[in-house]
C-alpha cells in the first residue's frame, strides 16, 4: 500500500529534538523581545532577558501570556512584524468581549501547512486521497488550516465548510471522499442526516475522520467509529498558538495527540500556582511557539487540562486526550464536573445518544445540573428502556462524579445541533 514518508525530524532522537528546540526557543525569545514592545515590557517587568535562556528549563523564568494580553493589545498590538508583513489574519470569536486576533507571515502559513500536512499523514492519509473539509472557513482557523495542509500533502480538497448538512451528505455520496475533517459533534449531525435520508453511514466512502476543536471522549470515538465505520483520530490546536495541527494522533496508536514539538514547546503547569509540573502530571497546558514570525507566543496559557506523555508512534511527546477546559468546568454544589465526564457515562447506555447538553440553574442557594439528552432514534423518551437508562445515568453520575443531577430525555432533534463547536454547558444561574 502506498504511503507518505515521515519527515526526518519525526524520526530524530530525543537529543536531536531537544537541541533543535533550544536553538529555536532562544531565537523566538530574542525575536519577541526585539520586535514586540509588549513582550519587551513583559520580560523587563519580570526581570528576564532572552540571554537568560540557556536550557529548555530556563523557559520557566519567563512570564506567561494569556488571552487578556491579546485582548488588551487588540487587534495587532502583540505582532512582532509590521502588519504589512502579514499574509493573513484570523480571529477567534470569544464568548465575551473582543475577539482574539492572530496574524501569519507567508512563512508562518507555510509552517502551519507543514504541520497540518504532517497531522493528516499521521491520521493515515494515503496518496490520492480526497479530503472533505467541514470545519468552518473564514476567521476560524479550522477550515483554511485543514485546507492548506491537505493541499500541501498533495491530496484533493473539497472546501465545503460548516452547515448545509443535507448537501454535505449529498457531496459525500457523490464525490466519495476518503477523509473528513470536522468537529466530532457535527460529524454526529451529519451521520443523523445520512440516516434521515435512509442511508447507512457505514456504507459511505469515508475511511478516516480527523476530529477536533472541542473536547470529545474515547467513548465518543468508539461511538463514531462504530456508526460510521472509519478511524477517528484526534486533532488539537488553538488560534493563539497557530490553529489546528499543534498536535495530532497517530492512527496506528490512537493514544492521544502527538505534539509537533519541533514547532510548539509544551509545558504543564499547576493552574493556580503556575509552577511547572513533571511529565505525567495533570495540569494546564502551556505552549511556546518555536518558529512563528508574525506572532511569536511565549508560554501561552491554553486553559486546557491534560498531561504530557512519552512518545509512542513518534519520538515527540503526546498529550492525553483533553478532558476539559478550565472554563468549561462546572462547579455543582462544590463538586467539579466536566461535560466529558457526563458524556462518558451517557455513552454507556444504548438507549441514549451523544447529543446532550448540561444546563445549570439555581434553586435558592443550591446549584442544579440538568442533563438534557436525546434518546436513540425510534426510542420514545417515555419508553421503559429510556427511563431506566435515565435512572442509571443519574445513579452513575452520583457514584462516579459525585454530584446529583436531573436527567431530561428528549426526542431525536431535541438538543440543538452545532455546525461547529458544540455548546455543552448552558449556565442559567443568575449572575
Ligand atoms: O479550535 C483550532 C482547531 C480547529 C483545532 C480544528 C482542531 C480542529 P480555537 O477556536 O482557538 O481553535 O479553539 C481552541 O479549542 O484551546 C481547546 O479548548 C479546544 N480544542 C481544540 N482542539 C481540541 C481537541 C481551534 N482535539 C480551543 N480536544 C482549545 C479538545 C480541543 N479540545
Amino acid at each position: 500500500m502506498n504511503s507518505f514518508p515521515l519527515e526526518p525530524i519525526e524520526k530524530a532522537s530525543l537529543d536531536e529534538l531537544r537541541s533543535l528546540q533550544l536553538k529555536r526557543l532562544r531565537a523566538t525569545l530574542a525575536h519577541a523581545y526585539a520586535n514586540s514592545p509588549v513582550y519587551r515590557a513583559k520580560f523587563d517587568a519580570a526581570g528576564v532577558h532572552p540571554d537568560d535562556c540557556r536550557s529548555l528549563e530556563d523557559l520557566a523564568k519567563f512570564p506567561f501570556t494569556t488571552k487578556a494580553d491579546l485582548r488588551d493589545n487588540y487587534p495587532f498590538g502583540m505582532f512582532a512584524v509590521p502588519r504589512e508583513k502579514c499574509a493573513r489574519i484570523h480571529a477567534s470569536s470569544g464568548t465575551t468581549g473582543k475577539p482574539t486576533v492572530v496574524g501569519y507571515t507567508l512563512r508562518d502559513i507555510d509552517t502551519w501547512a507543514t504541520v497540518m500536512a504532517r497531522s493528516i499523514r499521521a491520521s493515515g492519509a494515503r496518496p490520492g486521497d480526497l479530503v472533505h473539509v467541514s470545519y468552518g472557513y473564514g476567521l476560524f482557523t479550522g477550515g483554511l488550516g485543514a485546507h492548506y495542509g491537505a493541499e500541501k500533502l498533495g491530496l484533493t480538497v473539497v472546501p465545503f465548510g460548516g452547515g448545509q448538512t443535507e448537501r454535505q451528505v449529498q457531496l459525500i455520496q457523490d464525490f466519495r471522499p476518503d477523509i473528513i475533517m470536522v468537529t466530532p459533534s457535527y460529524m454526529l449531525a451529519i451521520a443523523d442526516e445520512f440516516e434521515r435520508q435512509g442511508l447507512d453511514p457505514r456504507d459511505s466512502s469515508l475511511r478516516i475522520g480527523i476530529f477536533g476543536a472541542e473536547p470529545w471522549t474515547n467513548d465518543m470515538r468508539l461511538a463514531i467509529e462504530q456508526r460510521l465505520g472509519l478511524d477517528a483520530v484526534d486533532i488539537y490546536g488553538l488560534s493563539e498558538v497557530m490553529g489546528p495541527g499543534v498536535a495530532n494522533e497517530c492512527v496506528e496508536t490512537k493514544d492521544g495527540p502527538t505534539i509537533w514539538e519541533d514547532h510548539f514547546y509544551p509545558e504543564i503547569i499547576h493552574p493556580e500556582t503556575g509552577e511547572v509540573l513533571p511529565d505525567g502530571e495533570l495540569g494546564e497546558l502551556v505552549f511556546t511557539s518555536l518558529t512563528k514570525e508574525a506572532l511569536p507566543i511565549v508560554r501561552y496559557r491554553t486553559r486546557d487540562l491534560t498531561r504530557l506523555l512519552p512518545g509512542t508512534a513518534r519520538t515527540m511527546r503526546r498529550m492525553e486526550k483533553i478532558t476539559g477546559r478550565s472554563d468549561d468546568m462546572m462547579i455543582v454544589r462544590g463538586v467539579n464536573v466536566f461535560p466529558t465526564q457526563i458524556e462518558e457515562l451517557i455513552l454507556k447506555h444504548a438507549a441514549l445518544t451523544a447529543h446532550y447538553q448540561c444546563v445549570l440553574t439555581r434553586e435558592g442557594p443550591m446549584d442544579c445540573l440538568t442533563v438534557r439528552v436525546e434518546t436513540r432514534p425510534g426510542l420514545a423518551p417515555e419508553a421503559d428502556e429510556a427511563r431506566g437508562a435515565a435512572r442509571e445515568l443519574q445513579h452513575d453520575v452520583k457514584t462516579f462524579v459525585g454530584t446529583s443531577i436531573e436527567v431530561v430525555l428528549l426526542h431525536e432533534g431535541g438538543v440543538e445541533r452545532s455546525q461547529g463547536k458544540a455548546r455543552r454547558v448552558i449556565d442559567q444561574r443568575p449572575r
